[in-house]
This record gives structure tokens, C-alpha cells and sequence, in this order.
């Protein structure tokens, strides 16, 4: 199975945003109830860390602390100025009980 074990579930908090390092690569994990998610932690607009961010559980957003961009958590986009470039967006899940993040690009299926 590919993917990187990031740390236990519980380790993460609930509805909230912590940022973990797999190999050079910082990733803002998102937790939504029991759900995870995966964005590149460095916001498209400044050298700014979205895990110091906060998080929108309805909208599915992460919104930049320093100028107030909210990125998709599915698709990495900006849905507000003053940012125009999405984020990567990583593979996330939950394996008996560990986040385990995909660093690897996504493959595009058409
Ligand atoms: S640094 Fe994130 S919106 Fe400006």
C-alpha cells in the first residue's frame, strides 16, 4: 500500500488543522469529524502556512490566516481573493485508526 503514516487519528484535532512533514514535503491535514484531507501547506499567495489557518467543516475550505483565501479541501482552489492559484491537493485516509497521506501526484483518469 503506498502512502505515508502520518500519525494516529486521534492525534489530529476534530474539525481542525495540523501540519506534519513527509520527507521535504509540509501537507496541512485537515480533520472533519472522522474524515482527512491533504493540501500543500504553503498558501499560493505568500509563504504563509495554512496550517496556522482555519477551517471551514461546511464549506470543505481552509482559509489562509494572513490575507483570508479559502482553498478547496477537494480540489486545492481558491474560492475568495487574493489568491488565484490552487494548492496540491494530496491523497488522505484513515487505516485502522492512522492518517496515512499519498505524497505521490495524483494520476489523472479521464
Ligand atoms: S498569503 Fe494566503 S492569501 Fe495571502
Amino acid at each position: 500500500m503506498s502512502g505515508t503514516d502520518v500519525g494516529a487519528l486521534e492525534q489530529f484535532p476534530v474539525n481542525g488543522v495540523r501540519k506534519v512533514t513527509v520527507g521535504s514535503v509540509d501537507i496541512a491535514v485537515v480533520r472533519i469529524a472522522d474524515d482527512v484531507y491533504a493540501l500543500a501547506d504553503t498558501c499560493s499567495h505568500a509563504q504563509v502556512s495554512l496550517s496556522e489557518g482555519e477551517v471551514w467543516c461546511d464549506e470543505l475550505e481552509l482559509e489562509c490566516p494572513k490575507h483570508g483565501s479559502a482553498f478547496s479541501l477537494t480540489t486545492g482552489e481558491p474560492s475568495t481573493l487574493p489568491a488565484t492559484q490552487p494548492v496540491a491537493v494530496y491523497t488522505a485516509r484513515v487505516v485502522d485508526g492512522r492518517v496515512v497521506v499519498d505524497v505521490e501526484p495524483q494520476e489523472v483518469t479521464s
